[in-house]
């Protein structure tokens, strides 16, 4: 018989679909790829599950919002996450959409197991509710806020099922000590046994105030809550009633944000052990990222964007970002100040680097074939030594989901190769026999550590590390590789290398926070459909490139829609962090407005002052490296690097506020 390999399942959450991926969102998604991908590479069959939560008032209400049935409204937004996850490549094996039909089975099927086993019954119930976090506050009045988001509590009556959680507190507490490991970190694991311990209540697990829901077949109006829909998704993705034909049940691992942990270690087991179905096997929580120490969230206009940053600096510096940026379980602030530098030098200074210089000496030195070795000198040991306890250590610390530790490791492996061929200088060797073969064991020492750090970094930086492995010539995919067998010793000798490809271009760090935001900008305030047209030549000075004269002509109307008028600069200075802007305050007649113009380089602040200028003034407002910008100074565009020429009135004394036309 074929050696079967073990199983393993793991999930993110499904996501709300009133709104759309941010960053944490992607946190947990990309952390979740990447384990994916290295149980892969320890020999598992894995199955991820991600997907969208499509019930509930929320969804109701943004439905409503953007005048589409809620059946069409959520088909297009499950498309947009789907889409994103699979533009950003961490596509999960299986995506669930609580609205499929085979969801809505599972949910019906384990409410009918918990209710045969006289887990449930039908009750009334009157409670202070959250409509955006769809639960009840067992705690709160009449008239309070909502403790988790501080939104208004409604109040609610309703005639309901009811879970009998109250009788799982002894079975919870008991199946806690006996799998220790269950609820992950340590610190979480305590939070929820004093929680339990507290006392249990009963839950209402159907709604007859919600239309939009999964029904409760024969009690209609009668909907599911949506916990008791949505935790079920984990179970319909691997086949539902039929869980054990696929044999992917118990889940091993979900991993979760802090915010809904109650619903993974309580709620969750409890269902499933009134159903009399396997417990999962561990609930990972991880922590939030923040945005000046605030958790993002559209309505505070906070939220970071994972496509902008995608674009301009490639998916796995973000995903390797998001790992070595915050320690797995804690908190940690999102700074795109920190996302560039750490790019800047553990990406295009470490890896990307190393990879290129190497692959050139071994080329210039061997014809691009990967050299035989001589003799070892001590400093090379020493490098054997470093790479060797790096395989050990990296993957301890992997497999304990401590993934900033483990990309240290791996990175302090770099930075060691860099002092080797800083100390060993090959390049200052000649072509005499000796130096000959001394270069070529530095070259293969060096391309052979490299080897290792590739597929050590892999299930973290995917597609770079692919190109790492065409370029070293190496065979097969580095993806298939084995980490169990990876050891110092097997780059093969006399490859040629393959084709060299970009990997991580460095940037300067101010223009790339720029460009970031202003995608971000965009994709937040998207364009009106009919955009107003700039003329051909003009740019903006706002720091965000001008879009292209379009071929067509326009009407006189179009251009009509945008109204430029005479401005005088009030005050010019320089902003902190963003070499190429300036923020002005500018007098447009009727008002003085803030504007921030991308010409720092070019122009010094204090000789702007008094200098009248065209202000494009109906222009939405937006942020520029956080810093408001209420209009946009015109400017020609001069040159290829697209010097910015203020456009301005030399000849005559124009009033200020005179409209262009
Ligand atoms: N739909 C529920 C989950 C149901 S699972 C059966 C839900 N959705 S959510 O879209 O609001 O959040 C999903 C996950 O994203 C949660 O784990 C949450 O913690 C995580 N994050 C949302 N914002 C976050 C950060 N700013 N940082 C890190 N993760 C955060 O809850």
């Amino acid at each position: 018989m074929p050696n079967e390999k073990p199983k393993f399942y793991l999930t993110t959450p499904i996501y709300y679909t009133n709104g759309l991926p941010h960053i944490g969102h992607t946190y947990t998604t990309v952390v979740a790829d990447a384990i994916r991908r290295y149980k892969r590479m320890r020999g598992y069959e894995v199955v991820m599950t991600t997907g969208t939560d499509e019930h509930g008032v929320n969804v109701e209400r943004a439905a409503q919002k953007a005048g589409l049935p809620e059946s069409e409204f959520v088909a297009k937004m499950a498309i947009a996450w789907k889409a994103l996850w699979d533009e950003l490549g961490i596509s999960a094996d299986e995506f669930v959409r609580t609205t499929d039909l085979s969801h809505v089975r599972t949910v019906q099927w384990l409410f009918k197991r918990c209710k045969e086993n006289g887990y449930v019954y039908k009750g009334h119930y009157t409670g202070q509710y959250c409509i955006y976090d769809n639960a009840f506050v067992s705690e709160a009045k009449p008239g309070d806020n909502c403790p988790d988001c501080g939104r208004p509590l409604e109040t609610i009556t309703e005639e309901n099922y009811f879970f009998k959680l109250s009788a799982f507190q002894k079975p919870l507490l008991d199946f806690y000590k006996k799998n220790p490991s269950f609820i992950q970190p340590e610190t979480r694991k305590n939070e929820i046994i004093s929680f339990v311990e507290g006392g249990l209540k009963d839950l209402s697990i159907t709604r007859t105030a919600i239309r939009w829901g999964i029904p409760v077949p024969g009690e209609e109006p009668h909907v599911f809550y949506v916990w008791f829909d949505a935790l079920t998704a984990y179970l319909s993705a691997v086949g539902g009633p039929d869980y054990e034909k696929r044999g992917f049940w118990p889940c091993d691992l979900h991993l979760v944000g802090k915010d809904i942990i109650r619903f993974h270690t309580v709620y969750w087991p409890a269902f499933l052990m009134a159903a009399m179905l396997p417990v999962p096997k561990q609930v990972w929580v991880h922590g939030w990222f923040l945005m000046d120490a605030a958790k993002m969230s559209k309505s505070k206009g906070n939220v970071i964007l994972p496509r902008p940053i995608a674009n301009m600096l490639g998916m796995d510096a973000l995903r390797y970002f998001v790992m070595r940026e915050i320690v797995f379980g804690q908190d940690g602030n999102f700074s795109y100040d920190a996302l560039v530098t750490r790019y800047n030098s553990d990406l295009a200074n470490g890896l990307g680097n190393l990879a290129s210089r190497t692959a050139a000496m071994i080329e210039k030195n061997f014809g691009g074939k990967i050299p035989k070795p001589g003799p070892r000198l001590p400093q090379d040991d020493a490098l054997v030594k470093v790479t060797s306890e790096t395989i050990e250590e990296a993957l301890e610390k992997f497999e304990n989901f401590e993934f900033a530790r483990s990309l240290e490791a791996i990175w302090a492996a770099i930075a060691a190769a860099d002092k080797y061929l800083t100390s060993e200088q090959p390049w200052a060797l000649d072509d005499s026999e000796a130096d000959t073969q001394r270069k070529a064991t530095i070259l293969w020492t060096t391309a052979e550590l490299l080897r290792i750090v590739t597929v050590l970094a892999h299930p973290v930086l995917p597609d770079s590390t692919a190109k790492v492995w065409t370029l070293l010539g190496q065979p097969g995919r580095v993806a298939a590789f084995e980490l169990d067998g990876l050891r110092w010793g097997q780059l093969a000798i006399g490859v040629q290398l393959g084709k060299a490809q970009a990997l991580f271009p460095r940037v300067e760090k101010s223009e790339a926070i720029e460009r970031i935001e202003a995608m971000a900008n965009e994709e937040l305030n998207p364009a009106p459909a009919a955009p107003a047209a700039a003329p051909a030549h003009a740019t903006t000075a706002s720091g965000a490139a001008a879009a292209p004269a379009p071929n067509e002509k326009i009407g006189i109307e179009d251009f009509a829609k945008v109204e430029m008028r005479v401005g005088q600069i009030k005050t010019a200075e320089r902003i902190v962090g963003a070499d190429k802007l300036l923020k002005l305050t500018v007098d447009i007649g009727t008002e003085i407005r803030q504007i921030c113009a991308g010409i720092a380089q070019y122009y010094e602040p204090e000789k702007l002052i008094g200098r009248k200028v065209a202000v494009v003034v109906n222009l939405a407002p937006r942020k520029l490296r956080g810093v408001e910008s209420n209009g946009m100074i015109v400017a020609a565009s001069v040159g290829p690097e697209g010097r910015p020429v203020l456009a301005g009135f030399p000849d005559e004394d124009v009033e200020i506020g005179a409209r262009l036309k």
